[in-house]
């Protein structure tokens, strides 16, 4: 028997020696913070299926953001439960509409010191629940949600959010999201653009977490989840529309099209691990069936593996504390 010519252990033998090979780290600046508001809350209020994350209060929202900080995490993506919700998601665009609100004081807690962006999406306002308004045969009507996303874009720019990230899966939503910002003379505020969004069973929490009112699927505007090429076209277009970043939603089972998008479009690619990544991996740590902590760093490492600059976490402040602590 020959002895082996190649011995990749020697570059594993010691933790010194891991550290000094290891192709990928995690950095807190690369990590987004999302954040629910809920608007009347007087207490937080606990997410049953989403253990460890709560619908904030005003004040609990600023806390948490400037915790967040603290700890240098890059960014954070607000959402809100408003109140109040009819057919045209009219709280969307409302100067003291429930996400105006909770971006005007997160950017009076932090603004100087992470960046903050603001789901420009209709889903959490409409009493329908979709992610657009309504055509009379109850379809989602494409262009007259574009001009609600103009509206909203321009809603959000005024009460501060730095960018703001285009969700709903319109055609053309970055295009008219960004003429609407220019025309306002917002050509400061940047687009967050979830380009290639699935329709998929591991956003059920969120449900939760946002008190949707959707019944039914969001299968005829977002991605089909058999489909990979069809997310460069979305990439391409929305990149071509203005977008200054992109988003693949969710992380962990499209892998493939986070590295399909780094390889293929010249603005930074982030991607999404959502609700039901984290809720899977709580649950199956309370169970103690895995290490909780290990799971989570694994599952972050594989997401920047797979090529995407930063990532958005409901772990990314207790992430952000382990790594300055050195761990
Ligand atoms: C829609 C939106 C959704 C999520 C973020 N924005 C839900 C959906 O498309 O049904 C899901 C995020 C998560 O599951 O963590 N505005």
């Amino acid at each position: 028997m020959g002895f082996p010519i190649e011995r990749p252990r020697r570059l594993r033998a010691s933790a010194p020696i891991r550290r000094l090979v290891a192709e990928t780290r995690l950095a807190s600046a690369e990590l987004i913070l999302p954040l629910f508001y809920r608007e009347g809350l007087t207490e937080p209020a606990a997410i049953k299926s989403m253990p460890g994350v709560v619908q904030h209060t005003r004040e609990s929202l600023r806390r948490a953001v400037a915790d967040a900080a603290a700890v240098g995490v890059g960014g954070v993506m607000l959402f809100a439960v408003p109140a109040v919700r009819d057919a045209d998601g009219s709280g969307a665009t409302d100067p003291d509409g429930a996400l105006n609100v909770a971006i005007r004081d997160v950017v009076a807690e932090v603004g100087d010191s992470t960046v903050v962006m603001a789901d420009l999406c209709l889903d959490e306002f409409t009493d329908h629940g979709h992610c657009g308004v309504l055509a009379p045969d109850g379809s989602v009507d494409n262009d007259a949600t574009l001009l609600r996303y103009r509206e909203m874009g321009i809603a959000q720019a005024a009460a501060g959010a730095h960018l703001v990230g285009t969700s709903g899966m319109m055609d053309g939503q970055v295009a008219a999201v960004r003429s609407a910002l220019d025309d306002a003379g917002r050509s400061d505020v940047g687009i967050v653009a979830y380009a290639a969004k699935y329709s998929s069973a591991f956003y059920g929490p969120f449900r939760e977490a946002v008190d949707s009112a959707l019944v039914g699927d969001r299968r005829t505007y977002q991605q089909d989840p058999a489909n990979g090429r069809e997310a460069l076209r979305e990439l391409r277009l929305d990149v071509a529309e203005g977008a200054d970043m992109v988003i693949v939603k969710p992380a962990g089972s499209y892998l493939d099209v986070v590295r399909a998008a780094a390889e293929t479009v010249d603005v930074p690619v982030w991607a999404y691990q959502v609700s039901g990544e984290y809720a899977m991996l709580e649950a199956a740590a309370a169970q103690g069936w895995i290490d909780r902590d290990r799971a989570i760093l694994e599952s972050l490492l594989g997401i920047r593996r797979a090529g995407a600059g930063a990532v958005l976490t409901y772990w990314a402040t207790e992430v952000a504390g382990w790594l300055k602590a050195g761990r």
